[in-house]
């Protein structure tokens, strides 16, 4: 019985795995072109601000967590943005990707960084390298399995006294993004309409938990992004520009404010490793 339940589990983070790699392989274009936008105008729609508001959270992170020379892997490094961004800032760049027309774009973008093809819960890495590790937006694909043995194999391969920092969704966020997931999903099962990739959604107690229980490691967490923007720039693309432009100040200031972390468009998971894995 045990032995069928972990098969079925096994299967179910096979075909997560597969859905997000084979997803993100296609939308390699779709990537690049919001890259493209986001460096003529970060405001430009609510993929480009969140990013702004994210990246700028992770250097503000790195700055006070590596030196600057200091070698960075970025796990699901897409089409290499970050990476690029992490060379500008004087870090040591180090990317992995699964799918391969991402990976192209990454590695034509940053012929000058090692990029691996490779999975972030197998990672081919050596023990105890990296400075820091950074996987933005790629445990949110994840079933639970894989995002433990991702935690782990990012912990592995850091130093000890290095970080990972992980972005996550929020499961009360203030966009209610979760809505609009369980609608999808439920239109997938009975509605016949295409699949979606599965979203693991968490809160910043039920991360502290984890990391704890399967770890024995504290975890930092931070947020980012005035989540109801994201509806403005539904509403009009237009209006979501003007608005985040408006309220950023009112955006930093509240994700400097504990209580509000849990509702944020963003969540980080910041982990500074300081002993052995235990398990
Ligand atoms: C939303 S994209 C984010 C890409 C990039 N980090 C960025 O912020 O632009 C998610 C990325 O995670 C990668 N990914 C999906 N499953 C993965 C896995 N099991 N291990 C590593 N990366 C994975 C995808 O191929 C994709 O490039």
């Amino acid at each position: 019985m045990e032995r069928q339940a972990n098969d079925f589990e096994k299967d179910r983070a096979r075909e997560y795995r597969k859905k997000a790699v084979g997803s993100h392989d296609q939308n390699a274009p779709l990537f690049a072109d919001r890259y493209e936008i986001y460096a003529r105008d970060p405001y430009a729609s609510a993929f480009t601000y969140g990013r702004k508001k994210l990246f700028e959270r992770i250097f503000f992170l790195l700055e006070k967590n590596v030196p600057t020379d200091g070698e960075v892997l970025d796990v699901g490094c897409g089409t290499g943005y970050f990476l690029t961004l992490l060379g500008k800032f004087g870090y040591r760049a180090f990317g992995l990707e699964p799918a391969a027309a991402m990976r192209e774009r990454a590695r034509s973008a940053n012929p000058d960084i090692e990029i691996a093809d490779g999975e972030i819960s197998r990672l081919p890495f050596a023990d105890n390298r990296f400075d820091a590790v950074t996987a933005i937006e790629v445990f949110r694909y994840l079933h639970r399995r894989d995002i433990i043995n991702g935690y782990r194999e990012c912990l592995r391969v850091l130093k000890p006294g290095g970080v990972l920092i992980a972005s996550l969704v929020n499961k009360y966020a203030l966009d209610g993004f979760i809505f609009k997931y369980l609608l999808r999903l439920g239109r997938e099962k009975f509605l016949d309409r295409p699949a979606i990739n599965y979203c693991d959604f968490t809160t910043p107690r039920s991360v502290a938990k984890l990391f704890t229980r399967e770890f024995g490691q504290s975890v930092e967490t931070y947020s980012a992004l005035l989540a109801p923007l994201r509806l403005a720039f539904i509403v009009n693309r237009n209006l979501g520009r003007s608005l985040a432009r408006a309220l950023e100040p009112l955006d930093e200031w509240l994700n400097k404010k504990k209580w509000h972390q849990p509702l944020a468009g963003h969540l980080l998971a910041v982990v500074k490793k300081f002993e052995q894995v235990q398990r």
